[in-house]
């Protein structure tokens, strides 16, 4: 069992709850017969759970000792799972109401839990999901008496990826509404090691930077209010201790997997304990819970390595790739695709299409994707979103015929819509100005001239998804980019009372992925890419619909460098969105070598972002070779193990990262200099994941090292003259 109960297995706790991966282990008590659900222990395995010394039950500086002691300090100190508002735990709680009488006071205490093989369902949310043997679920229900309401903590093992997720169930078992005005999914109540928060900041094109503060008394809160997970700020958050690398140190981690507004942070209280949080951001949110019903919430994976931020990478990657992404194209090499945005913006048409395709094919890329400006009278970016009918103007001979074309060339063809907007100046909002989002009488905001559909309506989530499918099922589209170009502002419903507007940011992503789940039932074999201008919502919610996200709008390799090294401390590389294009680049204007670009973009997707009948003829030349390449190693970047090596957003010199294979007979590594340098001698780098008993062949010198060697004594980078430039260092095993 990898949940375990204990009764009464000492002093001063009343349930002993022991939740154990592979090598890490939680463990949860009720504290004296009073109910309190107090966190005990989080961390590496353990072979003894006596706690009785180690809960700090009596230290209180006023009143008396045990059970007859003040409950407000003790209140105030205690490690709480999931500490409620009120009550006189003034540290930031995890819920709070409103009451019809309008007080804010709860407190859940425990009355009785359930251990089952296998994890439920959250309703109507992306969630990770396992076989009976992979997880097991605790559900300790408590409640509050005085309100009548019911509280689920659930926590699910992944026994095999040291993984512990956490979500929670609020249900209202009074005669009268009440509202919850904040419902995290997880708390962690821990005595400081002297934590630091590391965290993924950005900016549009500039997305998932990787940031590291000092975790003082002032709250380090990390948030998106902007309706979706955000450019700026990503639902993770993880404690290192200050020797953390990417071998050593402890690391307490959380990922959100949800797509809308959350909170996350970190604070020291008054006695220097640390207390870390993560859920549905709580500005503008307000859930009215009637009578018998229920609120779930969005779940929290959260993940212990004492061996670094690389063993904490991997835990998720893994997670991610077993029991979060459905799609059938999870552990397929995905077609090589070239996307036409960079390479027409909004002026293309049928011929054009075709002679991008045509020469692609013969490079031996696979399919093309149709991007933004198809549809309506779109020609720029002011008009026709939500009129999703093919502009014959453009396509001349209509959709089919182009798919037909693009088929006929050997290759699958992709479409890109942003279903969730409306332009004003739109057919639709003509017809359904109520449609948007916004608030009557009031001017509503624009960004890149849209509006936000409501799709916490029904009936704008169904129309929406007509247009959609019967756009899907005219033609043989085999893939979609579904865009989402702005974020949430006026937040008005015109359907919503008054009293439930608090509602509309989360109901809104409930609609976004109850129309992504009906995509998916009606075309299961699709590829969808997700994409948010760029890597706006690139978030574990969207990977249980999509395989892949758009890493970003900024193609820049050099750039990408720190925007995929900060993607991929979370998530598995055959998630990641990643293209050549032409330079200089669009976004920065830098020129990179063909060669560098195609290296960087190999630790994605893969695909091409650019008009292939006007670059560069040596440019041209390169491709079949990239194509080969793709072919040859994806297998092992997709399903690999990933290693971090050096960065460049730290060195400002190098980048250097790896993927070994799981049987550790093949790996991959990708040395980028960006800065050239003279008179140096040459750079001697330190492989990691390598069988130190296995002797490896490299490719390029096509000389034999053992692992050992390879790790311990390292290996010489050969000279590279020049800025920007790169190598791809290939080894498999030698049994020569
Ligand atoms: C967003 C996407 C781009 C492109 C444009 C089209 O910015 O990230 O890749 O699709 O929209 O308008």
């Amino acid at each position: 069992m990898h949940i375990r109960h204990f009764e009464r297995p000492f002093e001063d706790v009343k349930d002993l709850f022991v939740i154990s991966t592979k090598n890490t282990e939680y463990c949860i008590g009720t504290v004296y017969d009073e109910g309190y659900v107090s966190h005990l222990y989080y961390g590496k395995k353990l072979n003894d759970h006596d706690f009785s010394g180690l809960i700090r039950i009596n230290e209180y500086p006023y009143g008396r000792a045990g059970k007859e002691r003040e409950k407000c300090s003790f209140h105030d100190c205690l490690s709480f799972e999931y500490p409620s508002h009120g009550i006189g735990d003034f540290r930031e709680d995890c819920l709070s109401v409103e009451t019809a009488g309008g007080n804010s006071a709860c407190l859940p205490l425990f009355d009785s839990f359930e251990i089952i093989e296998g994890k439920p369902k959250i309703t109507g949310l992306p969630a990770t999901f396992g076989k009976k043997d992979e997880v097991t679920t605790l559900i300790l229900h408590c409640s509050d008496k005085v309100l009548k309401l019911n509280v689920d903590l659930i926590y699910s093992s992944f026994y095999d990826n040291d993984v512990i997720t956490r979500s929670v169930k609020i249900s209202n078992n009074a005669d009268g509404y009440i509202y919850l005005k904040k419902v995290y999914s997880a708390c962690l109540d821990m005595d400081n090691k002297d934590f630091e928060a590391l965290s993924l900041h950005g900016s549009w094109a500039r997305e998932r930077h990787i940031e590291r503060t000092k975790v003082t008394h002032n709250k380090t809160i990390i948030e998106s209010v902007r309706g979706e997970s955000s450019h700026q700020d990503s639902p993770f958050l993880a404690l290192t201790t200050p020797d953390t690398t990417q071998e050593t140190g402890e690391v307490y981690a959380m990922n959100f997997v949800y797509s809308g507004n959350f909170r996350t942070g970190a604070f020291l209280d008054q006695f220097d304990h640390i207390r870390m949080f993560m859920g549905i951001g709580p500005e503008d949110f307000k859930w009215k819970l009637v009578p018998g019903e229920s609120f779930e919430t969005p779940e929290v994976v959260m993940t212990y390595s004492d061996k670094g931020l690389g063993k904490m990478t991997r835990s998720f990657h893994d997670l991610y790739r077993e029991h979060l992404i459905r799609s059938p194209y999870l552990h397929k090499k995905r077609p090589i695709l070239i996307n036409n945005w960079e390479a027409t913006y909004f002026e293309f048409d049928t011929e054009k299409l075709i002679a991008i395709a045509r020469q692609a094919s013969e490079l031996g890329i696979e399919m093309l994707v149709m991007d933004d400006g198809w549809f309506g009278k779109r020609d720029n970016d002011s008009c026709s979103l939500g009129d999703w009918t093919v502009n014959e103007n453009k396509l001349k001979g209509g959709l089919k015929y182009l798919v037909d074309e693009i088929n006929k060339l050997g290759m699958k063809f992709g479409i890109w819509f942003e279903p969730e907007m409306i332009s004003p100046d739109s057919d639709l909002y003509r017809a359904h100005p109520d449609w948007a989002i916004h608030i009557k009488g009031r001017e509503g905001v624009r960004s890149r001239n849209q509006f936000v559909l409501d799709l916490s309506r029904k009936d704008v989530c169904d129309h929406i998804y007509e247009q959609v499918a019967s756009i899907l099922r005219s033609a043989n589209i085999e893939y979609v980019k579904w865009d989402m170009n702005r974020q949430l502002t006026d937040i008005g419903s015109a359907e919503l009372p008054a009293d439930r507007m608090g509602e509309l940011f989360h109901r809104y992503v409930l609609g976004v992925y109850s129309l992504q789940e009906r995509l998916m039932t009606e075309f299961p074999n699709l590829l969808l890419e997700n994409c948010s201008g760029g890597g706006g919502r690139f978030d574990p919610g969207m990977l249980y619909y999509s395989p892949q996200i758009w890493c970003s709008d900024d193609t820049d390799a050099i750039e990408r460098l720190s925007i995929q090294e900060g993607t991929a401390l979370v998530y598995p590389l055959s998630t990641m969105g990643a293209h050549v294009s032409d330079c200089p680049n669009h976004a920065v204007g830098r020129t990179t070598p063909f060669m560098t670009r195609g290296h960087v973009a190999l630790a994605g997707t893969f695909g091409y972002e650019l008009d292939v009948t006007r670059i560069p003829k040596e440019d041209v030349s390169m491709i079949p070779a990239q194509v080969e390449e793709y072919h040859r190693y994806n297998d092992l970047v997709r399903e690999g193990d990933y290693y971090r090596l050096a960065s460049y957003s730290a060195n400002h010199t190098y980048d250097l990262y790896g993927v070994v294979s799981k049987d550790k007979r093949e790996a991959l590594f990708t040395f980028v200099q960006v800065l050239g340098s003279v008179n140096r001698k040459s750079r001697r780098i330190y492989f990691r994941g390598l069988d130190p008993e296995l002797r490896y062949r490299i490719d390029e010198n096509e000389r034999t090292y053992t692992g050992d060697m390879l790790m311990n004594a390292g290996y010489l980078i050969p000279e590279i003259h020049g800025d920007f430039v790169s190598i791809l260092i290939h080894m498999e095993v030698y049994d020569g």
